[in-house]
């Protein structure tokens, strides 16, 4: 607990200066290698061809293992014919002509099959398609993943490894494999608890496991164990460590000894993980599917003002709060709007990126989602169209004047999530023009998680296909920080979610009059 405390006193910290730094990059269409990666209708294609691949093999080696065996018995034959081959080859004339012909032609002739290498094809193209391959890096993003849904919704590792998900049964299983290696990377992470308990798990896959496909496995049961044993040490459980080799026979002599080994060499508690991070205590309590938002509908009503539009198609709104200023509205996109914008957006998808002092673009755990931003100038007339229609309904949503048409079109796979944080940057480079408001237009309704929390006000807003959420980042007549629009995105946990985001900027309300919705109170700034 006191870790976590920690961890989120110095993220406050932290944010304050990333937040000046984050800021998403234009895509640079299809080159993203870690988007296509982790692209999963491109990982089965590879995966099938090099399934297919190995087909192949296969029937090739059993076409020479065949002719081989054929020509055995073929060379074999005339001899297995005869009763006493010593008297018959010395007695025999048509013996002995078949095995000087034979021994001095057909020998070196199934000397030079059995030298034939078969499907080299084959091996070339397993190792043409290793770049195709996922990397270690994804490897780990996907642990920091499923680590963070186990996390965030306090799901039990035997459960996961079930397919249990949040009372949602999947159909598939996590295999020992599968188990070890989650282990092994919370183990990395300095997360000794967590790694136990999906070691425990390994075992007891392996326990239970009757297949003697165990020759495959990469992992035996004693790395099992040993890995266990470490992990409960290194958490301080002396006794579990050392209960876990002696359970393991081919470790259980050696018990003591391993123990003041693991114990010399407890792992250093790595300061910063690049993937997995701590969990934050408020993620767990707002993103669980059963909270309660407070407070539920404040207000519902029919927005009409102020646009003309709003009077003939008033949207339903909904007042979450009224302090900070913060509503929804349903049903503002049509179903067909949302199909063009997935049929835009998709093909150019990549990995959300942030921005580092140096000007380098770094892949930041803080944000696992993809994006791509779409702005009305650089689409064709016809997508550029409905963008703008798009945008012209925000504005009648708003008092707020919106800029140029544009959105960032994001996509949050499982255990897609963005840590805490506030909208508006702070920052001396921006300070003329930071974010005001923020709407948040969620494209599709998921099945768990995903829900956008704000710790201070205790609010969680699920995804809802056309629903749009709207709040402040800043008192929009004082224009001071609204420092409770502190929010994140919970991991995505079953389904995935696509949203649009906009932020609206404080230059573009140069000319608006102060008659501003929100009655905010005059705060100081800073
Ligand atoms: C499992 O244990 C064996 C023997 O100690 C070791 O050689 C091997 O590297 C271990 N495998 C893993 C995945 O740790
Ligand atoms: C904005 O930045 C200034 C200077 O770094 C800092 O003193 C202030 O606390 C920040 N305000 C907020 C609301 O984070």
């Amino acid at each position: 607990m006191q870790l976590r405390a920690c961890w989120k006193l110095s993220n406050v910290v932290g944010f304050a200066v990333l937040g000046m730094l984050i800021q998403s990059i234009n895509p640079t269409q299809g080159t993203d290698e870690l988007t296509s990666l982790l692209d999963k209708l491109h990982m089965l294609k590879v995966n099938r061809q090099l399934m297919e691949n190995l087909n192949e093999y296969v029937n090739r080696l059993h076409q020479k293992l065949d002719t081989l065996r054929r020509l055995a018995l073929e060379l074999e034959g005339p001899l297995l014919r005869v009763e006493d081959p010593e008297s018959e080859v010395l007695s025999n004339p048509l013996l002995s002509y078949s095995l000087v012909r034979q021994m001095h032609f057909d020998w070196p002739h199934v000397e030079k099959l059995m030298e034939q290498s078969v499907g080299l094809e084959q091996i070339d193209f397993a190792k043409q398609m290793r770049s195709e391959l996922p990397r270690l890096q994804d490897v780990m993003e996907a642990t920091a993943a499923m680590n963070r849904v186990q996390q965030v919704y306090q799901l039990e590792p035997a459960d996961v490894a079930n397919g249990l998900l949040d009372e949602v049964q999947l159909n598939a299983k996590l295999s020992i494999s599968d188990c070890y290696e989650m282990g092994a990377n919370l183990f990395e992470a300095s997360q000794f608890s967590d790694a136990a308990s999906w070691l425990i798990v390994a075992r007891e896959l392996w326990d239970q496991s009757l297949t003697a496909a165990e020759e495959l496995l990469t992992v035996s049961r004693s790395n099992i164990s040993s890995l266990l044993a470490r992990s409960e040490m290194a958490a301080g459980h002396l006794e579990l460590a050392r209960a876990a080799l002696l359970e393991e026979p081919s470790l259980r002599a050696q018990a003591e000894q391993l123990l003041l080994a693991y114990r010399n060499h407890e792992a250093a508690p790595s300061e910063d993980h690049p993937y997995i991070e701590d969990t934050d205590d408020d993620f767990i309590e707002l993103c669980d599917s059963s909270y309660t938002p407070r407070p539920t509908r404040l207000v519902c009503s029919y927005k009409t003002n102020p646009s003309k539009f709003l009077h003939l198609a008033p949207f339903k709104m909904e007042l979450l709060s009224e302090d900070p200023y913060m509503v929804v509205f349903h049903d503002v996109l049509y179903d067909e709007e949302i199909e063009s914008l997935r049929r835009m957006s998709e093909p150019s998808l990549s990995r959300s990126l942030i921005v580092e002092e140096d000007g380098t673009e770094t892949v930041f755990k803080v944000r696992t989602a993809n994006d791509v931003f779409l702005d009305s100038d650089e689409l064709s007339p016809k997508d550029a169209q409905l963008v703008k229609r798009i945008y012209q309904r925000l504005r009648d949503l708003t008092e707020l004047r919106l800029g140029h048409a544009s959105f960032e079109y994001l996509k949050y796979d499982f255990g897609g999530h963005y840590t805490f944080h506030h909208d508006y940057l702070n920052d001396t480079d921006h300070s003329s023009d930071d974010r005001v408001a923020t709407f948040l237009i969620y494209l599709n309704d998921v099945t768990r998680g995903g829900a956008t929390v704000f710790s201070d006000i205790k609010l969680a807003v699920h995804p809802e296909k056309g629903k749009v959420l709207h709040w402040y980042n800043m008192n929009p007549s004082s224009f001071d920080f609204e420092t409770r629009s502190y929010h994140g995105a919970c991991p995505v946990l079953i389904g995935r979610k696509i949203a649009l985001a906009r932020w609206i900027h404080e230059q573009d309300q140069m000319f608006v009059k102060p008659c501003l919705q929100p009655p905010l109170s005059r705060k100081s700034r800073g």
